[in-house]
């Protein structure tokens, strides 16, 4: 049992309590914002004058030295420290004698793990977005490979109206996009640095706190010193965005079910990314998918975890806030792996684009486009709606499809029929005559498929 504190106590710490009480086996994770926030404090009591340059020379080249040693195995965070912040202090105070014991001047916990907190949030964000990034690069070359894959759009799991690969996947481009919006936005709030709150109330040495929050890359420092180390808001919005983007990933996850399915048949996933069954041999699972669809709970769980344990808590930290970690470190690992999987999935996926085809030619997708033809020769489009609808009913008795019937048989529901509707409603036509910004339509498609690449740019 090693810890910082006990002048005060004169029986020691039962065993259990220790254990329950100690994070060290978690908040390891934490050594490198650790020893980097524990440098720019450092750094900045020399500047003030509260420590000489001698003892910031020495703590810098011991933190520096943990770190080095932390990362190349020859030092290992053992479990018999509280959490990662006695482990350091401790360290440090071994290697390097009294300076060490000065590193916690004007500091205390509170500011320090709320600070570490932040700067891994801060580190997890940047990885997470570039995990959307990667992934976006593979949608938009499935977007620009399939422009002309024709498919069926769907509403209730109905087929609607006839649509492209491509623009499918444009649909999840744009929920990505919005998760990397959502995430540059937390990183924005969250960038202001608690270091230097103290406990709850500041502290009476000279800290230069603008000082030690540009060093961390902060823009500046926070301007209440009990919001500063009881604030997990960012914890929370994180928590909530990883939600959002499980939540697009485990929509994305149905349809590859769903179009993998024997019933579908639109897709085949790599073998290298499907896994079979111990008994039936002719089995090829979509696991990745439905392993993602399922761990989209345990990040919703995490999210919930946070926002009940912060409901309760009066200013300013509480031991509570030591339950940030876990969930959050589960949640973040969960996404980024998940992310990860999917992407390389679908970019090995094949796309049995004939199918596809053969699927929106049937169902009658071009019916809305067989009432527009009446409504251009005069029908008012309330009448061409029932007129279609009868044409329809007519076809499903003949078995036919709407361009499978012969004019005649057009012309026996409504005179206005023309040689010219089977143009009207072919496929091609459907997609391609749908230009509006933000439909299938090819030209439609290229416009945004180019400024999603400026974007990828940027
Ligand atoms: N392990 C603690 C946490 O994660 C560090 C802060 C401890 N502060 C305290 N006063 N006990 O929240």
């Amino acid at each position: 049992m090693a810890q910082l504190w006990g002048g005060r106590f004169t029986k020691e710490t039962d065993r259990n309590v220790y254990l329950f009480n100690a994070s060290i086996s978690f908040d390891k994770r934490l050594y490198r914002q650790d020893i980097e926030g524990s440098i720019a404090h450092a750094v900045m009591l020399e500047k003030q004058g509260i420590l000489t340059e001698e003892e910031k020379d020495a703590i810098v080249k011991g933190l520096s030295t943990i770190r080095s040693r932390l990362e190349e195995g020859s030092l290992e965070i053992s479990d018999e420290y509280e959490d990662i912040h006695s482990f350091v202090e401790s360290t440090l105070t071994k290697m390097i004698g009294d300076a060490g014991k000065k590193l916690h001047t004007g500091r205390s916990r509170n500011d320090q793990v709320a600070l570490d907190m932040k700067m891994y949030v801060r580190g997890e964000i940047i990885e997470i977005d570039n995990l959307l990034k990667e992934f976006q690069k593979i949608l938009l070359k499935i977007m620009e490979e399939n422009l002309e894959t024709y498919m069926p759009g769907f509403t209730h799991m109905q087929k609607a109206q006839p649509v492209t690969l491509a623009h499918h996947m444009g649909a999840y481009f744009e929920m990505l996009r919005r998760d990397r919006s959502r995430l540059q936005d937390i990183y924005e709030r969250l960038n202001i640095c608690p270091l230097g709150a103290g406990a709850l109330a500041g502290t009476t040495y000279p800290l230069d706190r603008g000082y030690t929050a540009s060093l961390l890359g902060f823009e500046s420092p926070t301007l209440n010193s009990m919001d500063s180390v009881s604030d997990r808001d960012y914890v929370i919005e994180l928590l909530s965005a990883l939600s959002t983007i499980m939540m697009h990933l485990s929509r994305f996850s149905e349809e590859i079910i769903i179009w993998n399915s024997n019933e579908y048949g639109f897709v085949e996933i790599d073998d290298a990314y499907s896994t079979g069954s111990s008994i039936m041999p002719q089995k090829k699972n979509p696991d990745i998918a439905e392993l993602v669809r399922g761990k989209t709970g345990r990040v919703y769980g995490a999210l919930m975890g946070m926002l009940t344990t912060m409901k309760g808590l009066p200013l300013a930290y509480n031991k509570d806030m030591q339950e940030d970690k876990e969930g959050s470190f589960d949640a973040i690992d969960t996404t980024k792996e998940c992310l990860l999987m999917f992407m390389q999935m679908m970019d090995t996926m094949k796309f049995r684009k004939d199918v596809m085809a053969r699927s929106a030619a049937k169902g009658f997708t071009n019916a809305t486009d067989a009432a527009d033809y009446l409504v251009k020769r005069g029908v008012p489009f309330r009448d061409a709606h029932g007129i279609i609808g009868q044409l329809v009913l007519s076809c499903i008795e003949k078995g036919k499809s709407i361009d499978e019937m012969t004019l005649e048989e057009l012309k026996s529901i409504s005179e206005v029929f023309d040689a010219d509707i089977y143009d009207a409603v072919s496929l091609k036509t459907c997609v391609e005559k749908r230009l509006t910004t933000g439909a299938p339509g090819i030209s439609a498609m290229r416009g945004v498929i180019a400024e999603y690449r400026k974007y990828l740019k940027d």
